[in-house]
């Protein structure tokens, strides 16, 4: 890793495997780097669906899955995938068309097909492979950081009943969050993100304050993936130091840890507590 580049906040640039025609370069990657967030996100995300569709009394329900890259979550909530499966599955390059064609027998058959995945990435290609795939049910390739959706893409956000991230906080900020907010209009979603402890959440909790949402941090620490290099784990232990986070039994291990932040709307959050939802104290 010789030519390693770090980003602003001293992780490794991962941007040349983001946007690939498949999704070969990202799985291979990120194997050999131990990611594993989504896996350890899906019980939790799985409860947080199973309270939303109580809550609503319905069992459809339309998920926004902010920087779903090839559809990652998507291919575990929906389909009942592993990450061990995505990574077997792209262990090596067949080139684009060869790998769709079998994709589209791997998410024919939905494990949850009353789940409506729309995943939304500032990663074109990405987004275009898994929407092609059948694991999401449709894309957005847009940086909400810097603009609006258009009607086409709100019109996809419109309804939302949650949304989700891993991996994805700090790239997207409360400012792709408020437009996600209010391009959902009145479904009021639940949000459940996945957060590395070097990102503050404090400014998305905020806005979320400002539409009438409560959010909670989930007590537990999740261990994302490991440090690429030395250097980014100097980089990070650095950042989080000026943060005033102890890393002892967490990043000094040699891993990213991330947390886990739901908002809910006010009424919701007085009507069921997080902890009946999530399982933790
Ligand atoms: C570490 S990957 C995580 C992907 C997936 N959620 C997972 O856990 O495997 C980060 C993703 O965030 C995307 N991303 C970066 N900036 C973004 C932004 N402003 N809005 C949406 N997605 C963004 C990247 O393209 C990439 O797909």
């Amino acid at each position: 890793m010789n030519e390693v580049q770090y980003d602003d906040t001293g992780k490794i640039n991962l941007n040349g495997i983001y946007n690939m025609p498949d999704p070969v370069a990202y799985f291979s990657t990120l194997s050999g780097l131990d990611y594993q967030i989504p896996q350890l996100a899906r019980p939790l995300f799985d409860r947080i669906i199973g309270a939303r569709r109580e809550t609503s009394g319905e069992q459809q329900l339309r998920m926004i899955d902010l920087g779903c890259s090839y559809g990652v979550n998507a291919a575990l909530l929906k389909h009942g995938l592993s990450m061990a499966d995505l990574f077997r599955l792209y262990d090596e390059g067949a080139g684009r068309e060869d790998l769709l064609d079998r994709d589209r027998t791997v998410f024919d058959a939905p494990a949850d097909p009353c789940l409506e995945i729309v995943g939304l990435d500032t990663a074109e290609q990405a987004v275009g492979y898994a929407v092609a795939a059948g694991a999401l049910d449709a894309g957005i390739a847009a940086n909400l950081e810097r603009r609006d959706p258009t009607p086409d893409e709100a019109a996809l956000v419109e309804g939302a009943d949650l949304v989700i991230s891993t991996g994805c906080f700090g790239y997207a900020t409360d400012v792709s969050l408020r437009r996600l907010l209010e391009a959902s209009g009145d479904s009021r979603p639940w949000m459940a993100h996945f957060v590395l402890r070097m990102f503050a959440f404090d400014e998305a909790r905020e806005m979320l304050a400002g539409h009438g949402y409560v959010t909670e941090k989930v007590d537990g620490l999740h261990p994302q993936r490991r440090f690429a290099s030395d250097d980014e784990r100097i980089h990070v232990l650095d950042n989080l130091a000026r943060l005033g986070i102890d890393p002892t039994g967490a990043e000094a291990e040699g891993w990213y840890v991330a947390e886990l932040y739901v908002a809910r709307p006010q009424e919701d959050e007085r009507s069921l507590a997080l902890d009946r939802i999530v399982g933790v104290h």
